[in-house]
């Protein structure tokens, strides 16, 4: 049986004021599933301080995929064990569509997670061009592909895949849960052995109106929620959906 997951990625968004009024407002009596809180880089002191006690972790929204040198700017993985974070999202789209990141550089972020210990939450998805041109298993799999190459061994061991379709990130627009559900399964396939006991979390505007029937799919473990994850009490229902 997989744990159910809801993972909250607050973009560029919140302050330290935001940080204390979300975490006072948040009640998560009820929600059995693992929650994760992904704030923005000099936010995760604070936000760390906060999740002691409540039983959620601390996650990054992205990282460096070297170890450490002159790479201005950039924040590596042993950076943020130092600070309490065991996830970090890898590949989010934002990333891959407005800076660039390639699939292998992608992988070179998962890689490098992964080995200093963090748990990588590997966002993959397809844009509506390659939906409607029906190349979406095509894309997701050549961006699984890219990280199973680069690496070795079991890779997926310890591993979280986020299916977000690119169309479906902040547009209010989400995939159907049959959509959504094909995708899902078609990665656990690709997966392979290890695909069982893997989460697969679904983005893409998910809320409390849609995350129960998208949840009740088989492959749906949880969910990745960008928006709805600023408003403390509308996030708990979505968590308490997931289980
Ligand atoms: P959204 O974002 O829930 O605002 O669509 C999801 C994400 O980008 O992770």
């Amino acid at each position: 049986m997989r744990t159910p997951l809801v993972a909250a990625n607050w973009k560029m968004n919140g302050s330290r004021e935001f940080a204390e009024q979300f975490f006072a407002a948040l009640d998560l009596e009820g929600a059995t599933a693992e929650v994760v809180i992904c704030p923005s880089f000099p936010y995760l002191p604070q936000v760390g301080e906060k999740l002691k006690g409540m039983g959620v972790a601390l996650g990054a929204q992205n990282l460096s995929q070297e170890t450490s040198g002159a790479f201005t700017g950039e924040v590596s993985a042993g950076m943020l064990l130092d600070f309490g974070v065991r996830y970090a999202i890898v590949g989010h789209s934002e990333r891959r569509s407005l800076y660039g990141e390639s699939s292998e550089l992608v992988a070179g972020k998962f890689l490098a997670a992964q080995s200093a210990g963090l748990v990588p939450i590997l966002c993959v998805g397809e844009t509506l061009q390659e939906r409607e041109a029906e190349r979406t298993l095509e894309v997701i799999g050549s961006q699984l592909q890219a990280v199973a190459e680069a690496g070795s061994g079991n890779i997926w061991g310890s591993a979280i895949i986020a299916y977000e379709p690119v169309w479906a990130i902040g547009t209010g627009k989400t995939a159907t849960p049959e959509q959504a559900q094909q995708v899902h399964g078609f990665i656990r396939g690709y997966l392979g052995e290890a695909g069982a006991a893997v989460q697969i979390l679904y983005g893409g505007s998910v809320k409390s109106g849609n995350a129960a029937t998208l949840f009740a799919q088989p492959d749906i473990d949880g969910a990745l929620v960008g928006g709805a994850s600023l408003d403390a009490e509308e996030f708990a229902r979505i968590c308490r959906a997931a289980g």
